[in-house]
């Protein structure tokens, strides 16, 4: 029941926000694995936009904030308790406050100062707040979204980097690209869902995806993407990779399995860079272990792509005409290893989706090629 109503709500969210699938899922893998993400971009991309319209459909307290420069405790943490203090303790009123939240979403999160951003790090590791700064008190939290225009001053692995490092799921956001797409944003008449989730729904979510199996297959390949990526020259701390099962196992759960597979490690794309410009060769690695076949069919993808750039570049005449015969020889033969892939993924019980959708951008092109440059259409 909550897997469907999480779902619904899913595709909701995709209906309110295009060009957002990637984040959209994270999210939600975020809210049942009991986790932080951050989305990085530039303005007006929908980042404060989507981590609400998400907040308010998940029944809970919610705590949001915009911090500044001169942000101060207080605004996090609530105003000191003067009663306390008349009694010589040092106590905070938190009503409302991020410690008794259950959601919360903190704006421009990178630009208070490291002193009060560095009181959020038990909050957002061990789920606790240190009321009279000796005693842990655990707190309700569910899941911390972070937003933000840029990265940390001093960077990612300066004086911040302990608070980078407890955003599990990192996801940089661009303005919308395709051109239809575009048009139905502007078309939008709400940014709001109407499936709501219970506090109650969402923690047997989390129960349920704790349940899920994680063999002894994934935990050899987890080891050797470490390698792989220690190889690259990438330092990623070993508590990113102990929170990644919880991310997998939640992945597992949203696909309805009660084994992580092979294809749910395309989350950790988003979770086992550090650096920005480690990002793609992140996803390629990380790709390549979750789903080669796909990899493979973006790579013959790719090839095709580029012959037909090229093509549009050539000026009209026969040297033109000869490369779109050998444009399309090369693309039939792409089709070809494509379709050879699709069969392979079906009988292995792997992701046929991307597969799919390449193979009908190929035709298309293909198409293209031939109306365009041979027959003159
Ligand atoms: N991809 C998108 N799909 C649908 N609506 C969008 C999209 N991108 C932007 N919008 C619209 O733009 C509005 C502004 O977005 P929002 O304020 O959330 O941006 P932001 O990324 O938080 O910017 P800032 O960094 O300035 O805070 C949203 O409320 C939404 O209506
Ligand atoms: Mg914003």
């Amino acid at each position: 029941m909550i897997h469907k109503k999480l779902l619904k709500l899913e595709t909701e969210l995709n209906g309110c926000f295009m060009e957002r699938e990637e984040i959209v899922r994270g999210l939600l893998v975020t809210a049942v694995a009991k986790g932080n993400l951050l989305i990085l971009g530039a303005p007006g991309a929908a980042k404060t936009a989507i981590a609400e319209a998400l907040s308010k459909q998940l029944s809970g307290k919610f705590f949001s904030r915009l911090l500044t420069k001169v942000s101060a405790p207080e605004e996090l943490f609530g105003p000191l308790s003067l009663k306390a203090l008349e009694n010589d303790q040092y106590k905070r009123v938190t009503v409302g406050k991020l410690p008794e939240a259950d959601l919360a979403v903190i704006d421009e999160v990178f630009k208070c100062n490291s002193a009060v951003l560095n009181t959020l790090l038990p909050i957002m590791n061990e789920r606790v707040y240190f009321d009279d700064s000796s005693t842990p008190k655990p707190i309700p939290l569910q899941v911390l979204v972070g937003l933000s225009n840029e990265l940390p001053d001093g960077g990612v692995n300066g004086e911040l980097a302990a608070l980078w490092d407890r955003f599990d799921l990192k996801y940089t956001v661009a303005y919308v690209k395709d051109e239809r797409n575009f048009a139905t944003m502007l078309k939008l008449s709400t940014n709001k869902p109407s499936t709501t989730i219970s506090l109650q729904e969402l923690q047997s979510a989390q129960q349920q995806a704790e349940q899920v199996n994680i063999s002894d297959d994934t935990i050899n390949a987890l080891v050797r993407l470490w390698k792989e990526l220690k190889s690259q020259g990438f330092l990623i701390s070993d508590r990113r990779f102990r929170n990644s099962l919880r991310f997998l196992k939640a992945h597992a759960w949203f696909e309805g399995r009660v084994q992580v597979a092979e294809d749910d490690i395309s989350i950790l794309s988003n979770m086992l860079w550090t650096e920005p410009d480690q990002i793609k060769l992140t996803k390629k690695i990380v790709m390549g272990f979750a789903n080669p076949l796909t990899v493979k069919a973006n790579e013959i993808f790719d090839g095709a792509f580029e012959l037909s750039a090229k093509l549009k570049e050539t000026p009209d005449g026969s040297e033109r005409t000869a490369m779109a015969a050998e444009a399309n020889h090369k693309f039939k033969a792409a089709q070809k290893m494509l379709d050879g892939l699709l069969k392979q993924a079906k009988s292995e019980g792997k992701a046929t989706a991307k597969i799919i959708e390449r193979l009908a951008q190929l035709k298309e092109m293909n198409e293209n090629v031939v109306n365009t440059y041979l027959l003159g259409i």
